[in-house]
C-alpha cells in the first residue's frame, strides 16, 4: 500500500507498523525500546511521529500502516513528545559518555545527536548506583540503564530463560534478578542476548572478554576464531546436542579432512579459548568431534562439490596432514593432484610421529582413504629432493609440505653413547614395527607432548622405569594436562625444573646427570636463560637416553629454495617460495606446530595454488544447508556449574602393556550432555544490529 512519511511517498507491506514501514524504506525514524527482533512496546516514545486525522503523537513503532496515511516525523506535536521521553531518558542517565564502550556505537547517543539535544542540557538528577561486576561475562553498569527493558524481553521472549526482570530496589526500579540473586544462581545461560540487545552501555561483556585485536564476531565466538582452521564449534556441538553426529560430522567436515584424527590427537586451543574456561570447566570440543567422527557416518560425501577438470596438475611433496589437505582441496576445485611421499605409507607425523595408543593406523587410513577417493594420485616411497624437476616434467605447480622429521641431540657430553635415541627415530621405528632395544631404565629429555609420547611408547616396550626431565616447571611445561596426567598415571616420574649437564656412562648410556633449575626465561632476545640450584646435581642411573628436544625439517638444503632460520623454507603471505610456481606449507615453514594448524596451512596453500592456476581460491564447501537455530534455550538451574564429561581411560596398568587406544569414546548420551554445557556464543550474533540515525 502507499503511504507518505515527510511528504515522501513510499510502498508499504500491509500489516507493519509506521516504524517498520519508514526504515525499510530508508527513512530514519527515532526508537529505542524497539529492536528489530522483538516485538513493540510502545514504551519509550521515541518514535512519536504525526499522523493525518489524529490528534495527538502516536508510537509510530505501534501504528500499523493504512492505505494513503500521511506522517509527519519532525512536527511541532511529534517534537515535543519526543523531546519530552528524550527529556525523561536523559534526567538519570550520566551526562559524559566518553568513558562508555559504546560510544560511537550507542543508539542513545544517536538519538540525541539527531534530536540535536545533548545529555549535560537534559541531565536532571545525579545518580550513585553500585555497578555489578559479580558474574562472570557479563557486567551491569545500572547507570546507563534507560529502562526500556529490551534486555528483559530478550531473555524472555528470545530465549526463554527469564531471569532478567524489573526489580523495585531502593535506588527505584532497576533491571535485575529475583531475590537478588547472581545470574549465575538464578540458572542463567549466558548466552549474551541482553548484551546483544542493549542500546546503551548498560549491560556489557565482562573486562578481557571482548578483544580489540580481533573482529567483533571473533570475540564473541573465540572458539572458532582460535581454532586455526576457524571449525564452527558451535553449530558442530549443537548437531552432537541433538545427537546428530552425521550433521556434526559434516560441519568439521566443511573445513578440515580429518574429523577423527583431530578428535584424538588435537591440541585443541578452541578448549582454552571456551569462554566456560570463566567457570572453570571448558567445554570438552576435542573428545565431542571425536565421537562425531567416529560414527563414521558418510552422507556428508552426497554434497561435497568436485569442479570440472581443468588441465593443470600439481605436485605435493610429503603426504602429511598440510600436503594431503592441500590436495583435497585441490583435487576438489578440479585440478590433477599427485602427491609423492618419501615413506610407505601416507600420514607424515600423524603416523610415524604420534604412538598408536593416541592415534591407530585405521584411523590415518581411513582418512587418507577419503582423501585419496576424491581423485588424488597417492606415490609413496618415493623422495622428491628437487621440486624444481617437478616443474620441468610439466607439474604447473608444487607444494613442499615435508615437516619437521629429523630430531636434535643437545650437544650434551655422552650423546653419543650406546642408548641414545632421538625421539623422531625411535617413534618412527616403533610405529613400523622395527625392533628398538631398549633396556629397563630410560630417561626422556624434554618437557612437551612428543616428550610424553617417547616416555610411554618406552613404557609399553616393556621399560620398567621411565623418567621425563625438563627445563620448565610443571606448570610451564608445553605437554598439555591431560598427557602429563595420563604420563603420571602409567608410572612416569617426572623431574620438572631440571637442567641435563650430562649422559654419564663408558660406552653406554648408565645415567643422566641433572641439576635443579630456579629460574628458566628467555630474554628479550628469546635467549633462554637458565639459572641453577647450586650443589643440586645428582646422577639419575638410566640405560637408555631419548632426546625429545625439537624436530626440524630435513633435506631442504638441497630444494634451492630461499631458507630461513636455518631449515625453513621461506615463503610470502601467499605461501609462494622464491621459485615461481613453487609453495611451501605447514611445519617445514612455520615450525613443529599442531595438526591442525598443518591442516589450516593446507587450506591457505590451497587457496593460492588455485588461484595461481587461474582459479578463484575459494574453497569453502557447505556440506549440509544451513539451519534455523533453536535459539529459545530456556534456563537451567546450575547451569555454570554443570561438571565437564570426563573420557573414560583404559586402567593404567592395562594401557601401559599395549598399544591399544588409552581412551573410551563418549557415549551418544554423555556426548549430548556435554555438547549441552555449550554457553552458544554465536547465537547473538544471529540477533539483528539496529541501525544508527547516521546510516540512514
Ligand atoms: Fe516506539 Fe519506543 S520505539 S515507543
Amino acid at each position: 500500500m502507499k503511504i507518505v512519511i515527510e511528504g515522501k511517498e513510499i510502498d508499504a507491506k500491509e500489516g507493519i507498523s509506521v516504524l517498520d514501514a519508514a526504515l525499510e524504506a530508508g527513512i530514519y525514524i527515532p526508537h529505542l525500546c524497539k529492536h528489530p527482533d522483538l516485538e513493540a512496546v510502545g514504551g519509550c516514545r521515541l518514535c512519536s511521529v504525526e499522523v493525518e486525522g489524529i490528534e495527538n503523537a502516536v508510537p509510530a513503532c505501534k501504528t500499523t500502516v493504512e492505505e494513503n496515511m500521511v506522517v509527519k516525523i519532525n512536527s511541532e506535536k511529534a517534537d515535543k513528545t519526543r523531546k519530552m521521553a528524550m527529556e525523561l531518558i536523559l534526567a538519570t542517565h550520566p551526562a559524559d559518555c566518553t568513558g562508555c564502550h559504546k560510544y560511537g556505537k550507542c543508539e542513545l547517543q544517536s538519538i540525541y545527536q539527531y534530536m540535536g539535544v545533548g545529555p549535560d542540557k537534559w541531565r536532571k538528577k545525579s545518580r550513585t548506583v553500585q555497578n555489578d561486576e559479580s558474574n562472570p561475562l557479563i557486567q551491569h553498569l545500572f547507570t546507563r540503564c534507560i529502562r526500556c527493558g529490551r534486555c528483559i524481553r530478550a531473555c524472555r521472549e528470545l530465549r526463554g530463560v527469564k531471569v532478567l526482570d524489573y526489580q523495585r530496589t531502593k535506588n527505584g526500579i532497576e533491571v535485575g534478578i529475583d531475590g537478588g540473586k547472581s545470574l549465575e544462581e538464578a540458572g542463567c545461560k549466558f548466552c549474551g542476548a541482553c548484551i546483544e540487545v542493549c542500546p546503551t552501555g548498560s549491560i556489557m561483556d565482562a573486562v578481557g572478554i571482548m578483544k580489540e585485536e580481533v573482529s567483533y564476531s571473533d570475540s564473541v565466538v573465540p572458539c572458532r576464531a582460535a581454532c586455526p582452521a576457524h571449525t564452527d564449534v558451535p553449530r558442530y556441538l549443537r548437531y552432537i546436542k541433538e545427537g546428530d553426529f552425521a550433521k556434526a560430522t559434516a560441519v568439521i567436515r566443511e573445513k578440515v579432512p580429518f574429523p577423527e584424527t583431530l578428535g584424538s590427537i588435537c591440541n585443541h586451543v578452541c578448549e582454552d579459548n571456551c569462554k566456560r574456561n570463566e567457570f572453570g570447566n571448558p567445554i570438552s570440543i576435542c573428545k565431542l568431534k571425536k565421537a562425531a567422527a567416529e560414527s563414521h557416518d558418510d552422507s556428508w560425501k552426497a554434497r561435497a562439490y568436485k569442479s570440472k577438470p581443468t588441465d593443470k596438475k600439481v605436485a605435493v611433496i610429503g603426504a602429511g596432514p598440510a600436503g594431503l589437505t592441500a590436495a583435497y582441496f585441490l583435487a576438489k576445485k578440479g585440478h590433477s593432484i599427485t602427491v609423492f611421499e618419501e615413506n610407505e605409507k601416507a600420514g607424515g607425523q600423524c603416523r610415524y610421529g604420534i604412538p598408536a595408543y593416541r592415534l591407530p593406523d585405521e584411523v590415518i587410513d581411513k582418512e587418507t582413504a577419503d582423501i585419496l577417493e576424491v581423485g588424488v594420485e597417492l606415490v609413496t616411497n618415493t623422495r622428491i629432493d628437487d621440486p624444481k624437476e617437478l616443474l620441468d616434467k610439466g607439474f604447473d605447480a608444487v607444494l613442499v609440505s615435508v615437516g619437521t622429521h629429523e630430531g636434535s641431540k643437545l650437544p650434551l657430553e655422552g650423546n653419543d653413547l650406546q642408548g641414545v635415541y632421538i625421539n623422531s627415530d625411535f617413534l618412527k621405528k616403533v610405529r613400523q614395527g622395527a625392533p628398538v632395544e631398549l633396556k629397563e631404565r630410560v630417561m626422556v629429555l624434554g618437557g612437551g607432548n612428543v616428550a610424553y609420547d617417547c616416555a610411554r611408547t618406552a613404557l609399553r616396550l616393556g621399560a620398567k622405569e621411565v623418567h621425563i626431565a625438563c627445563l620448565e616447571d610443571i606448570n610451564m611445561m608445553t605437554a598439555t594436562k591431560d598427557e602429563i596426567e595420563e604420563g603420571k598415571e602409567e608410572g612416569i616420574i617426572l623431574h620438572d625444573a631440571h637442567s641435563f649437564l650430562k649422559i654419564v656412562g663408558n660406552e653406554k648410556v648408565e645415567g643422566v646427570e641433572l641439576q635443579k633449575v630456579s629460574k628458566f626465561y628467555f630474554d628479550e632476545n628469546r635467549k633462554s636463560i637458565i639459572e641453577l640450584v647450586e650443589d643440586s646435581n645428582e646422577v639419575i642411573p638410566v640405560d637408555n637416553v631419548i632426546f625429545a628436544v625439537g624436530q626440524r625439517p630435513k633435506g631442504t638444503e638441497k630444494m634451492e629454495l630461499e631458507l630461513t632460520h636455518g631449515p625453513y623454507i621461506k615463503v610470502n603471505e601467499a605461501l609462494e617460495t622464491n621459485i615461481k610456481g613453487i609453495f611451501a606449507a605447514g611445519d617445514v615453514v612455520t615450525g613443529t606446530k599442531s595438526v591442525i594448524s598443518a591442516i589450516a596451512e593446507g587450506r591457505k596453500s590451497a587457496e593460492s595454488i588455485d588461484k595461481y592456476l587461474g582459479g578463484d581460491g575459494d574453497i569453502t564447501e557447505k556440506l549440509i544447508d544451513e539451519e534455523k537455530t533453536n535459539s529459545y534455550i530456556g534456563r537451567c538451574a546450575g547451569f555454570s556449574k554443570l561438571e565437564r564429561t570426563k573420557t573414560e581411560l583404559i586402567d593404567a596398568d592395562e594401557r601401559k602393556c599395549s598399544f591399544e587406544s588409552v581412551e573410551k569414546t563418549l557415549s551418544k548420551e554423555r556426548a549430548s550432555c556435554e555438547a549441552g554445557r555449550c554457553l552458544q556464543c554465536d547465537l547473538r550474533l544471529n540477533l539483528k544490529q539496529p541501525k544508527l540515525w547516521n546510516e540512514y
